[in-house]
This record gives structure tokens, C-alpha cells and sequence, in this order.
């Protein structure tokens, strides 16, 4: 694999994420799976393996080229990528399942944890020719019975008006588009930026050329990231789509949800803006 001049960011998004992935091992927590989990667990992934096979008559040949395509996502440092997208946001489902308040969606792999600390009214960093619609999302941040959380953390990250992300695309400033701002005491904050681009998973690597074998297509809707977090409360990661945006409807990596669509209004001024609430509940 090389880095080609068109697509610059493609190899490198990978490693960088693996790079990311493997810095934040305290902040996901030890799995402590048992045996017979484990056993379980895995045994219900080869069994799928061997039915796919089995079922559709895979050949030596076919066999072959996925062991090779299965080392080259590892030597290319895409699992990250290749895992959130085609497979965290069962995993999210499944933790849904026991939470309530604001509807969470997968986390990605381009989160960077401590950005710029920011006032409750703030404007994420970017470049002084930062393309792209400009954006204010406003609300507030409050406990299931509507206690408004003073302080409560609103950890945003999002792409460019190109689709890349900071820190994992070459080429913009670090931090760009990233920050945390702290709601006010009445859990209050309003956020200025851009209006980011849909994202494309990386063409020129094996998870893209894995989707171009199949005929998928490789688009993510437009989204904001945002990570939510307030003293004694579950910490709510999810993302916020965009009403009448491309890929709406054919997320490749199945991660909308209908509460998470926004309806952005251009004001006189051409800012498009947009207010939602943040529900957490008691940790
Ligand atoms: C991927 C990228 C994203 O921006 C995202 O939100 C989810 C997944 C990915 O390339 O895996
Ligand atoms: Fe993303």
C-alpha cells in the first residue's frame, strides 16, 4: 500500500488510529472476560465463519485471498477503522439496551481525548480559512428529572468540509474542529463551527477495497461527535446527523438513529443554527 498524492490521507488515517486505539487503553476499561464467556463468545464467531462458508461454497482460492486480506488490514493498522465501522454499533445497541436519557451512537476512531478546555459559549479551534457553512449548536445540558448540570463537559470533535479529521488526516493543525466546552451553571453552552462533510472510509486501503469488492459504498452521513460528561452521571458518547444530508439513510456504518437528526436553520447572518438538549442519567 502506498500513499497516493489523490487520496493523502487514506494509509495514514489507519495507523493513526491504531496509534490512538492502543494510547487509550485506561480509558476503556479492563474486559475481564470469563473462560466460559470466552469460550461462548467464540465459539459463536467461528460458527458464523463456518457457516458463511459452508453455506456459500467458499473456495481454497477465496480462502486464501482472505488471509491475505485479513494481514494486510493488520499491517496497515485499519482494524480500528474496519471494527468501528462495521461492527461497534451492535456493540452500542447492545449497551443502549441498559441506559437511558440521550440516545448514544458508536464513538468512531478519530476521538482524541484532552482538547482545548473551552467557556460555555465558544468557537472550536480552526483555521483562519476554515471552509465550510457556518454552524452554532446551542442547548443545554440537564439530569433526567430536568436538574440543569452546571459544569457538564461537552467533548465535540468533528470532520472538515473535506471529511478528514484532525489529528489522523496529514495536513491540518491539530486540535482543529476539537474541543470541550463547559456548560454554565444553568447547563447552557453554545458551540460555533462548521458544517462538516460527509466522511469516506479510506478507498485506497483493504476496508475500501474490501467495500469496492462487494459494491457498497463507502460514506458515512455527515456528523458532530459529542462525548457528555457531568459529575456523578453516565457519560453519554454519541453523534448528531444532519436532516436532508447525503448517506442519511445508508450510514455504512449503521450508526443514525432518528433522535440524532438535526434541522439546522440559516439565519439572515448565514449561520445555520440548531439547539439540542443533552439527557444524562445518574451514574
Ligand atoms: C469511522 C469513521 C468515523 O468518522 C466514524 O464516525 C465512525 C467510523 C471509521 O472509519 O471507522
Ligand atoms: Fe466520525
Amino acid at each position: 500500500m502506498s500513499i497516493t498524492q489523490d487520496s493523502p490521507t487514506a494509509a495514514r488515517s489507519g495507523a493513526s488510529a491504531s496509534e490512538s486505539f492502543k494510547a487509550s487503553k485506561e480509558r476503556r476499561g479492563a474486559a475481564d472476560t470469563s473462560p466460559e464467556r470466552v469460550s461462548t463468545i467464540v465459539s459463536a464467531v467461528l460458527k458464523g465463519v463456518h457457516a458463511a462458508i459452508s453455506d456459500h461454497d467458499v473456495t481454497y482460492p477465496e480462502f486464501q485471498a482472505a488471509k491475505a486480506w485479513l494481514m494486510e488490514v493488520g499491517e496497515t493498522g485499519e482494524w480500528p477503522l474496519f471494527m468501528d465501522v462495521f461492527v461497534e454499533h451492535v456493540v452500542e445497541e447492545v449497551a443502549s439496551r441498559q441506559q437511558h436519557g440521550t440516545k448514544g451512537t458508536i464513538e468512531g476512531p478519530y476521538y482524541l481525548p484532552n482538547q482545548v478546555r473551552l467557556p460555555s459559549t465558544a468557537v472550536l479551534p480552526h483555521r483562519d480559512d476554515e471552509a465550510g457553512t457556518p454552524l452554532t449548536l446551542s442547548g443545554q445540558v440537564r439530569d433526567l428529572d430536568g436538574t440543569p448540570l452546571a459544569g457538564a463537559e461537552i467533548d465535540t470533535w468533528h470532520a472538515d468540509s473535506d471529511g478528514f479529521y484532525s489529528g489522523f488526516a496529514p495536513g491540518l493543525p491539530d486540535g482543529n474542529l476539537r474541543g470541550v466546552v463547559v456548560a454554565g451553571d444553568d447547563g447552557q453552552f453554545s458551540i460555533s463551527t462548521v458544517q462538516p462533510a460527509p466522511y469516506q472510509i479510506p478507498t485506497d486501503g483493504p476496508t475500501g477495497k474490501m467495500i469496492e469488492a462487494a459494491g457498497w459504498h463507502p460514506w458515512r452521513p455527515a456528523h458532530l461527535h459529542i462525548m457528555v460528561r457531568a459529575a456523578g452521571h453516565r457519560t453519554i458518547t454519541t453523534q448528531l446527523y444532519f436532516a436532508g444530508g447525503d448517506w442519511l439513510d445508508s450510514d455504512v456504518a449503521e450508526a443514525v438513529k432518528p433522535e440524532l437528526v438535526l434541522e439546522p436553520k440559516v439565519d439572515e447572518t448565514g449561520i445555520a443554527r440548531v439547539t439540542y438538549d443533552f439527557e444524562l442519567e445518574q451514574a
